[in-house]
């Protein structure tokens, strides 16, 4: 029997690089797509194809969704760090929103089952962890920018799902890349001095259980909305705390801060983090703890 085609954009990214293994391991065929030239790890036993596109080239993505004719399409891609968006709202338009908006108007076309990765950046941050059904907010421009682009895809004709996630944390499969485990550990080790928000709210999502959750949509051809991030709700000064004892590290170099203490071009929602119980029922969604996380990170 033949495989069920899928695109994946983003491919280069934290997520990307999981989704791209996790999604050929399922069985599906996968077609890989990244701006830059391909960065995938050497994965054992894993088959993809790999095309370099801007999604903000139209033609480029229309020519080669219509020729592959993938089932199902996940768009991972996207400008991805609020300060960025909130410096260049042009260019994060273009990327987060437009290029979405031709991305669903191909899976119309081709019937596909289109699955959008989104944040808890589309709510306020006044009353989180959130559910699905309520009402967003987003309080800066990359918020506003895949919340644009989430009802753009729920307007479509084309079936969909919106997989929402909160600051997502795992080792990058190749190349570096930052995350709040590894900023922890490597200014304690140094022996630096840390300043950590203890006021704003989250769910950290592992990079592995965020690709196992959108693996889970595609195998059930889910649709709607699903919270899928982890289950704890810490603030970062928790998430420090819980890295500084795994790793045995000295905690008094760590302060406790409010986040009006740093100035950032983006405002960030202060109380997110989400009730994940629609996933856990509906698709069998279950997240390690961040203790676990860490573990598989560095175990
Ligand atoms: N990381 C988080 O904490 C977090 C939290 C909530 C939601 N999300 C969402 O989750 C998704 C994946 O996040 P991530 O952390 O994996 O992001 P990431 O590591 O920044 O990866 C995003 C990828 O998008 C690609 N991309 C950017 N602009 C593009 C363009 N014009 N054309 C084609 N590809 C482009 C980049 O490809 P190249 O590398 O090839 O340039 C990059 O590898 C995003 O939609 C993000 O909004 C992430």
């Amino acid at each position: 029997m033949s495989k069920i085609k899928v695109v994946i954009t983003g491919a280069n990214g934290l997520l990307g690089q999981y989704l791209i293994r996790d999604m050929a391991k399922a069985g599906f065929e996968v077609f890989a797509t990244s701006r830059g030239a391909g960065r995938l790890p050497d994965y054992e036993d894993v088959d993809y194809t790999y095309a370099s596109i801007d999604i903000r080239d139209k033609e480029a993505v229309q020519q080669y969704l219509l020729t592959v004719k993938p089932a199902i399409i996940i768009h991972a891609a996207a400008m991805a760090q609020p300060d960025a968006c909130e410096l260049n709202k042009d260019e994060c338009r273009d990327i987060n929103i437009t290029a979405t908006e031709n991305i669903t108007g191909v899976a119309e076309k081709l019937g596909a089952h289109l699955i959008y990765v989104s944040t808890d950046f589309v709510f306020s941050g006044d009353n989180g962890p959130y559910r699905e059904d309520d009402t967003p907010a987003p309080v800066n421009y990359y918020g506003e920018s895949k919340l644009a682009s989430e009802k753009i895809i729920q307007s479509s004709k084309t079936s969909w799902a919106i997989v929402r996630t909160v600051l997502v944390y795992g080792n990058i499969l190749s190349g570096t890349r930052s995350n709040v485990v590894t900023w922890v550990k490597d200014n304690l080790e140094k022996g630096n001095h840390i300043k950590v928000v203890n006021d704003q709210v989250r769910t950290p999502t592992y990079v592995e259980d965020l690709s196992r959750g959108i693996v889970l949509i595609a195998q059930q051809n889910a649709k709607g909305i699903f919270n899928i991030s982890g289950k704890e709700v810490f603030t970062p000064y928790e998430m420090a705390v819980q890295v500084a004892d795994y790793f045995g590290l000295d905690k008094s170099l760590m302060e406790k801060v409010t986040a009006d203490t740093f100035t950032q071009p983006a405002r960030r929602p202060l109380k997110t983090g989400f009730i994940i119980d629609k996933a856990e029922k509906e698709l069998g969604y279950k997240p390690v703890s961040f203790k676990e996380g860490i573990q598989k990170m560095f175990g």
